[in-house]
């Protein structure tokens, strides 16, 4: 009986580490992905996610301290003198603590709003009904407009100027570093700095009305000629339809004989619209309907015909009234928008 009960008592406790263990993964796993401040990127997400594992050590360390000084409590102990437990427990343990905390956490602050150094990249990005303007604007050159996407160097610091028309949003890079509030009216700063290639994703982080969730967009750290190359490519205009790509070449007219040119921009063909996002290579972006879809065929066709579905309250209105072949056909000629 005994056996048995240390044997039952064996498994229990194997049982526990087992799903202790595998609860601790599960913590952990959260923490590792492309979204995630855990799993930093970037020089300033370094620095926060110090902070955040400097701040649960310490928390932890208090905790242990407050369960010691129950348990003592409720073994009957008893203190020299209750009146230093009250004035350094309760009062200068605190006081001391948070003003480190304060400090540290402060002294953070200064160089993420201060500008990057002179000749850096600026990239402006304006928070819209939900999604990203974005706006490449180099040194020198003519700016390059595109929307839901960044691109930046590895180990360059970046400057981005952020503002938006209408509601308040919040620019974050998990990863990356941040974040910060775009303002109606104002414009606000944010100088980071991308530490390792890869694709990340950012995401509004201050409710803005219904498709706030769905506010999304991918980062992705290139090495320096690489980004070159992306960048002069962004700035092309659009390659024409061949004409041998017949589907396409319908998509085209169709695009324009529905009015999508009105609010949309396709560099290099009339379409100069600015109310939606420039589509001049949206075919080359990572997502589409910022950060919330897959950057296929079938998904463009998805986005057109149920826009309201997809992105609810979206501003550009659904088109599910197009004959099949004309959303093929739209679909085909958008994601070859390279
Ligand atoms: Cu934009 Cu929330």
């Amino acid at each position: 009986m005994a056996a048995l009960h240390d044997r039952s008592s064996q498994h229990r406790s194997r049982l526990l580490r087992r799903s202790g263990g595998f609860a601790v993964v599960v913590l952990m796993s959260g923490c590792a992905g492309e979204q995630s401040a855990l799993n930093p990127a970037g020089r300033e997400a370094e620095w926060i996610a110090d902070l955040f594992w400097w701040m649960a050590g310490g928390a932890v360390v208090v905790w242990l301290g407050m369960v010691a000084l129950t348990v003592y409590a409720l073994r009957g102990g008893k203190s020299a003198n209750p009146k230093w437990f009250i004035i350094g427990g309760g009062a200068i343990f605190p006081t001391v603590v948070l003003a480190v905390l304060l400090v540290y956490g402060l002294a953070m602050l200064p160089p993420l709003i201060a500008p990057a150094p002179p000749g850096s990249l600026k990239i402006a990005v304006t928070g819209e009904q939900w999604w990203w303007r974005v706006r490449y604007q180099p040194a020198g050159e003519q700016e390059v407009v595109l929307a839901n996407e960044i691109r930046l160097p590895v180990n360059e610091p970046v400057e981005f100027e952020l503002d938006s028309p209408d509601v308040i949003h919040s620019f974050w890079i998990p990863s990356i570093g941040g974040k910060m509030d775009m303002i109606p009216g104002r414009k606000t700063r944010l100088t980071l700095n991308p530490t390792r290639t890869g694709t990340f994703r950012g995401q509004c982080a201050e409710y803005c009305g219904t498709s706030h969730a769905l506010m999304a967009f991918y980062v992705v750290v290139m090495e320096k000629a690489e980004f070159a190359r992306w960048l002069e490519q962004q700035r092309a205009p659009a390659a024409p339809a061949a004409a041998t790509a017949q589907l396409e070449m319908r998509g085209r007219d169709a695009f324009f004989t529905n009015g999508c040119a009105a609010c949309h921009a396709i560099r290099g063909t009339e379409a100069n619209g600015v109310v939606g996002p420039d589509l001049t290579h949206v075919g080359s972006r990572v997502s589409l309907g910022a950060g919330i879809l897959p950057n296929e065929t079938s998904a463009f066709r998805r986005w057109i015909e149920h826009t309201d579905k997809v992105k609810p309250a979206v501003l550009m209105p659904h088109w599910n009234m197009l004959p099949p072949e004309e959303l093929d056909a739209l679909a085909a000629y958008l994601e070859s928008l390279k």
